[in-house]
């Protein structure tokens, strides 16, 4: 999401007639897009402002700011008055408002005549960084207050963006580049579309469910190849959501985070769901999707986690036999729930502990998982070439690796997969 947003900033800036460069010394404006989902994330921003800052000496009118997550739930800017100087702070949302800022810095450089008056950050067209897949930001926001999460906090409310901005955006794109569509929200299978009156009569969804209604109607967009999605929530997945997933151009990938398999913990998470509800919503996604690839997030080591709590989710985690998931170890976020009512009780080396046992059975689980893929064909989209070898993700998010020339750059082949390893399926295209 926020590579996205750091898009559509790119766009926000190149209307006004300048020029992205990789030399951050040789730049007017130096913009830093924040994420403060965790602590470690935020602590690498001070680096980069007092780097920048050097910068001043050579170039006095330097523009430095600081947007995403962090001045997102920084509101009375007690962290802003850490950092060395920042000209500008603000939140994504507040994009549209940057005109007038900016001008008033620097009125030649930002004349306000240049600007567009847009109403939503999400109405700047990103420059796509990545020629391939093409993120499509469907929501901003979150109501759901997991305590140990700074989302709603940082990104404020759940917004959800007109389906007819949406299709129109994916329309819009050069279909021959863009053979996936990756739809972004926070909760994306929460979406509720603003202007429902825009799904078309036939979507068999519109009335049932405005998230499957979604994917239906980005599945008959031509040219569209791929559509992947996330973040969903697990209680917001019912039956039609489900059977959206054999939508034909659907990936033949989930990710659905879970955070913990133990039921006292997710409570306490505020996650609004058991670890017999997930279970359940994973056999019957398998049940219509049986050779489907399933990921997910955990959190280790949230406030008061206990041994056999911790266990639970271990054991989850093979009931479920997920093909790869990614581990965080708890960090405690300022403002949150979790920060105001629990204490941060689980030492460093518990959390380290924990995190090296999960990641040690998901790597085992994921080399033995791909062992499925041996002599079956995958469906690649190749995004590298190199050396004589071609890579990219399968239709179920393996990196796959297998000879050819740049000429299969951007397109999509199908592979034979012979030596499927932990983290590459390799294989020949056939
Ligand atoms: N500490 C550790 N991990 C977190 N995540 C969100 N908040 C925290 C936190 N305070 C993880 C969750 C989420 C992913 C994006 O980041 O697992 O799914
Ligand atoms: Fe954070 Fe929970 Fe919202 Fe996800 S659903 S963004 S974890 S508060």
């Amino acid at each position: 999401m926020n590579k996205n947003d750091s898009e559509r900033i790119a766009s926000f800036l190149v209307d006004f007639g300048l020029k992205q460069t990789t030399k951050p010394e040789k730049a007017d404006v130096l913009l830093i897009n924040t994420c403060s989902v965790r602590e470690h994330a935020e602590q690498r921003v001070f680096g980069f402002i007092h780097n920048w800052n050097k910068f001043r000496e050579n170039k006095p009118n330097l523009i430095i700011g600081i947007t995403g997550c962090l001045p997102g739930h920084d509101k009375d800017e007690k962290i802003r008055k850490k950092f060395e100087k920042v000209d500008l702070y603000f939140p994504i949302i507040d994009l549209p408002n940057l005109p007038e800022k900016l001008n008033k810095i620097n009125p030649e450089l930002f004349p306000l005549e240049k600007s567009k008056q847009l109403s939503e950050y999400w109405e700047y067209e990103p420059i796509r960084q990545n020629n391939f897949s093409a993120s499509i930001t469907i929501q901003n926001g979150c109501n759901n207050f997991c305590t140990y999460c700074i989302v709603p906090y940082s990104r404020g409310r759940e917004k959800n963006r007109p389906l007819k901005e949406i299709l129109e955006e994916i329309k819009k794109l050069d279909k021959e580049k863009f053979l996936q569509i990756d739809l972004l929200g926070q909760v994306v299978n929460n979406y509720q579309a603003p202007d429902p009156e825009n799904f078309s009569l036939n979507n068999p969804y519109q009335e049932k469910d405005h998230f499957a209604a979604l994917l239906w109607e980005v599945n008959q967009i031509e040219g569209v190849k791929r559509i992947f999605f996330t973040a969903p929530d697990p209680q917001y997945f019912n039956d039609w959501q489900i059977e959206a997933l054999t939508l034909p151009k659907m990936m033949n990938y989930l990710h659905i985070p879970v955070q913990s398999g133990d039921n006292k913990i997710l409570k306490k998470m505020n996650r609004k769901y058991t670890r017999e509800f997930f279970i359940e919503l994973i056999r019957k996604i398998r049940q219509v999707k049986p050779e489907i690839a399933l990921g997910t997030d955990i959190i280790v080591g949230f406030c008061g986690e206990t041994e056999e709590q911790f266990q639970n989710t271990l054991d989850l985690y093979q009931q479920c036999d997920f093909d790869i998931s990614y581990h965080a170890k708890y960090s405690n976020r300022p403002g949150t729930v979790a920060d105001k009512l629990f204490v941060d009780d689980i030492s460093e080396e518990i959390k380290k502990e924990r995190w090296q046992k999960i990641q040690k059975i998901m790597e085992e689980q994921t080399l033995k998982k791909n062992q499925f893929y041996k002599d079956k064909i995958v469906s690649v989209l190749v995004t590298e070439c190199q050396d004589g070898y071609c890579q990219g993700n399968s239709k179920e998010m393996k990196l796959t690796k297998f000879l050819g020339d740049k000429s299969l750059l951007g397109k999509i082949v199908q592979v034979k997969i012979n030596n499927p390893e932990r983290w590459i399926l390799f294989g020949e295209m056939v």
